[in-house]
Formats: structure tokens, sequence, C-alpha cells
């Protein structure tokens, strides 16, 4: 046979992945092929395969006489909207998609080209996990994967969407990524299945309820997006892509700025009543260049907002109390969803835009069980250590530590605006009230009329901006309708912002 001839036979049998009739299944499951994710995410023409024609070397259990095509993953390079990204893409189709020793030395190959070209990573799982014939040589596969994961942190995006299984050790690849999207219905992530649980726990559950997609956004925390399908986790991926710079070194893509007149909405948005919620989204939403808000974690920890958006063209992470949730308070998870989403927005130079109405942290024992000093260190931790812009707006309760922790002057904050609304306190009045003024209330003929009396006291001299402001901890106090105005005048100025900070190997993040 003529050798160009031989080729494009040997193309065409690995195209074929494992064959039409897995193919047809992964199709039927509601799955599409390696090959096709690619295509759905890449600009059309721009993909680069490498490794195409790797063979696995195990003897093993009878792999001597199978041949897997691409060895179950589809690596390479190419672009979306224009921008250079690497990429991997487990195939089901081929032994279930199972990594061994030569499948993860393309992935590992993959994150290093990506390291080397300073370019986001975005990797596509599908897999049974380790393959069980190759034993050892597929945990040495994990583990060069996850120090790459590692050392890639911070340098390049990591991007992972999880489209089918995705067990034991092998969720901590994506796990170690900056973001992960899910599938509903078609992906799940857990470290031991149902019946591995049932045999040591006794507990049934199915693979759904133990790993799904709504599990993991709503519950776990582990995944940031939700996609309805495939073709959704696509447009997820680009999205995301278009706030983001493709590696620490290069500032985030700007698009055209737009001129937005100020939403006198805004000056009326918070209720007279301070028991009464509203949505922090309207005032996001209202400050924002309209239709470019990204939630992050929708679904998890939801008396906390994370997102991207853009202010006159120019990318931003917003980090938000949702007085709508829990009256926005600060617990364990949404301390975490915080602090990561943070330090992410830290090390890809996109400034800090946090909008601050909270009550305070969460009380109880399940909170001081769970640990939520540790975790609420984590956010303290975080908007200290960020050296991007930071720029806060107190729109109303602003109490106690929360306050503090909410990106405060004291933590570091460029800018520190404060909506006349802003009630900056060690604790709310009526609370305060009652500690301070205990005695003189007991002892009052009217102790009703004395409490309210008190309060009206507390309220008048901290419920308001104006003390934090004469001492400088607020910059200053603009009407709310003044807020896009500000920020996009300072986003402008603190873009030259340098700051320096102790030199050290790293810091130690209370974990
Ligand atoms: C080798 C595997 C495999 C694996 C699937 N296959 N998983 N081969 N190693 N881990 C093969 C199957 O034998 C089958 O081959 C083909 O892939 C398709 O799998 P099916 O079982 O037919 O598919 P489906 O019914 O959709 O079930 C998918 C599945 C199931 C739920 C993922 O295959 C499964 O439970 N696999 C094992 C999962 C597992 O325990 N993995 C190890 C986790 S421990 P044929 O030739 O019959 O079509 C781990 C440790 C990592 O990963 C540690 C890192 C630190």
């Amino acid at each position: 046979m003529d050798k160009n001839e031989d080729l494009i036979k040997r193309r065409e049998t690995i195209k074929l992945g494992g064959g039409k009739e897995r193919v047809e299944k992964q199709h039927a499951a509601g799955k599409y092929t390696a090959r096709e994710r690619i295509a759905a995410l890449l600009d059309p023409g721009t993909f680069i395969e490498v490794d195409d024609h790797v063979r696995h070397r195990s003897t093993y259990f009878g792999l001597d006489k199978k041949y897997f095509p691409a060895d179950g993953v589809v690596t390479g390079l190419g672009k979306i909207d224009g921008r250079d990204v690497a990429i991997f893409s487990q195939d089901f189709t081929v032994q279930g998609g199972s990594l061994g020793e030569m499948h993860a030395k393309k992935i590992a190959k993959i994150q290093d080209t990506a390291m080397k070209l300073g370019i986001p990573i975005i990797g596509i799982n599908d897999s049974g996990g380790a393959r069980i014939q190759e034993g050892v040589d597929s945990l040495y596969g994990y583990g060069e994967i996850f120090y790459r994961n590692t050392l890639a942190s911070g340098v390049i995006p990591q991007i992972t969407v999880i489209a089918g299984p995705c067990a034991g050790g092998a969720v901590y690849s994506p796990a170690i990524t900056d973001f992960v999207i899910m599938v509903d219905k078609t992906s799940k992530m857990f470290i031991t299945g149902p019946e591995v649980i049932k045999a040591v726990t006794g507990e049934d559950v199915t693979q759904e309820s133990l790993g799904g997609a709504r599990v993991h956004n709503s519950k776990s925390g582990v995944a940031h997006f939700m996609a309805k399908d495939e073709k959704d986790a696509a447009s997820i991926v680009k999205k995301l892509l278009s706030y983001i710079p493709s590696n620490n070194m290069e500032e985030p893509p700007l698009s055209n700025p737009i001129d937005v007149k100020p939403d006198e909405f805004l000056n009326t948005i918070i209720p007279d009543d301070p028991h009464k919620a509203y949505d922090m989204m309207d005032v996001i939403e209202r400050v924002i260049d309209p239709g470019t808000f990204l939630e992050v974690h929708s679904k998890f920890a939801r008396s906390m907002i994370t997102g991207f958006g853009k202010i006159n063209g120019r990318p931003i992470g917003i980090v938000a109390n949702q007085p709508k949730v829990l009256a926005g308070v600060l617990d364990i998870n949404s301390s975490d969803k915080a602090a990561r989403f943070i330090r992410f927005l830290d090390a890809f130079n996109l400034p800090v835009i946090t909008f601050t109405d909270t009550p305070g942290f969460l009380p109880g024992t399940a909170q001081e069980y769970g640990g939520i000093i540790r975790h609420g260190a984590k956010l303290l931790y975080a908007y200290s250590e960020a050296s991007v812009p930071k720029m806060t707006i107190i729109t109303r309760k602003a109490y106690g530590g929360a306050y503090i922790a909410m990106g405060s002057k004291h933590l570091g904050a460029d800018l520190v605006l404060a909506w006349p609304s802003a009630e900056i306190a060690v604790m709310g009045s009526e609370g305060a009230a009652n500690i301070v003024f205990r005695k003189e209330i007991k002892a009052s003929e009217n102790p009703e009329k004395t409490r309210i009396e008190k309060i009206k006291e507390y309220a008048d001299m901290f419920s308001n901006p104006y003390v934090a402001a004469s001492r400088g901890y607020v910059d200053t106090v603009i009407l709310p309708s003044e807020t896009r105005s500000y920020i996009t005048r300072a986003l402008d100025m603190f873009s030259s912002k340098a700051e320096g900070k102790p030199t050290k190997k790293h810091g130690n993040i209370p974990l």
C-alpha cells in the first residue's frame, strides 16, 4: 500500500474512535463524542490534533492484543473566538475513556504545552476512571496530571467540562481547576460509587443523587456551572473565556466602552424598613454594562453572589451579599465561595468590585462546629492578599466582622463608597441597645419606651455612613445612581495600581 494511503487509512481508524456501534450508544445516551465536543467548542478549521497515533504499552490482562484509537483521549490546540487554547477530550467510546499510562501522558503533554504557550486549557471529562487493567500505571498518570494542574494554577486558566462519569480519584484534577461545568443529567462526579457506599455504610443512593450536576452545583459547590446540555456547556466555556486573560501576565480582554446613563431607580431601591429585603442582582445589573453579568456558583451558597461582568467594556469580578437570601448572611459556604473567586480574580488581574449588605456571620452550633472561624478567615485572607484594584460599595448593612470581611478599607480596598442608606456598626442597633443599655432598660419605669429610645440613640450614632466616613474608613458617600460613574472612573485610575507585598514563598491560607 502506498505510504500516503496508509496514513489516510490510519487516520480514518483513529477518527472512528470506539466504532460505529459505540458512537451510536454514546449519542443515544444524549452525549456527543470526544471529537464532536471539540468541534462544538473550537473555531472551525483551527484544531491541530497531536498524539493521535499514541498507543498504550500495557500487556496486562490481554491488553497487548487490543488497540485503543488515540488511547481514548483526543488532545491538541485550537482557537476559541480567535484566541488560542489547549484542549483534551476523553473518548468514552474507547474503553470507557479510561485513563492508562499513555492516555495520561497525552493529557500531561498538552498541559505542558498550554503552560509553555501561556494559553487556557480546557478539559472535557467522560471516563470510567483509572484503566483498571493498567493498575499502578493509571495511578501514576493521575498523579502527573494533578501535579501539572497545581503548577498551572494561577498561571493559565483551567476550565473543566464534566460530560459523563468522573469517578474515584479522577475527580481531583477537575477539582484543582478554576471552573467546573457539569452537564445536567449526563455528568456524574463521586469518589466512591453507589455499590461501595451500600457495602460500607448500607446507604442506598443513585449516581444522580450522589454526584449529579444538580448536587454539585447546589449542595457541594464542586461545580460552578450547570449546563442544560453539551451545547450549553460549550457556550458557557466561550462566555467565561471572554472575561479572562490567557495567562497571569496578560490583562483581561477589553470590549468597546459603552455609555450608560445613571439609573435613578437605584436611588429608591433600598426599602425604608431595614428588615425588608431587596434583590442585589437589581443593583449589580444597573451598575455594570447591560447583559454582561455571568454568575458563577449561582445555585450554591446563595446568600453571596459571585460573577463576572464588564464596566465600560472592562472585565471585572463581582462579590456581593444577597439580602434576598438569609438576609445576605456570611456562612461557611458563602465565605468559601467568595474567597476562592477573589483568589481567581487576583491571579488573573481582574478588579474586585464588592457590594456589601450583610447583617454578619451566621450564628449557631452548626456553623461553629463546621468551622466558620476557619472558613470566614479565608475570606479575610483572600481580600487582604489580593493586589488587584479593589472597590467596595456599602449599600446598607455592614455589621461587625462581616463589615471588615467584605472588602473593607482595612483589608486594603482602594476605594470604599457608601450609599446614604449604609449602616456601619458593630451590630444592628436593636441588638446593640439591648446589650449596652440593658441595665437602664430594666430599671426604667417604662422599659419598652426606654428600649425604643435607646435603639434610636444607637441608630442615630452608627446606622449611617458618616461616622465611618469621618474617620476615612469610607472614602466618600455617594448617591446610589452615581455608583457606575464612580466605579468607571476609579477603574480607569486604578488600572495602573502597583502594590508591593512582602517577599515570601507563599502564605498559609487557612484551609
Ligand atoms: C477499564 C473500563 C473502565 C475502567 C469502563 N471501562 N471503565 N475499562 N477501566 N475504569 C470499559 C468497560 O469495561 C466497557 O468495555 C466500556 O468501558 C464501556 O463501559 P460500560 O460499563 O459498558 O459503560 P456504562 O454502562 O455506561 O458504565 C459506565 C461506568 C462503568 C459507570 C463508568 O463502566 C464503571 O463503573 N466503570 C468502572 C468505574 C471505576 O470503578 N473506575 C475506577 C475508579 S478508581 P467493553 O469492552 O465491555 O465495552 C479510580 C482511581 C483513580 O479511578 C485514582 C487517582 C488518584
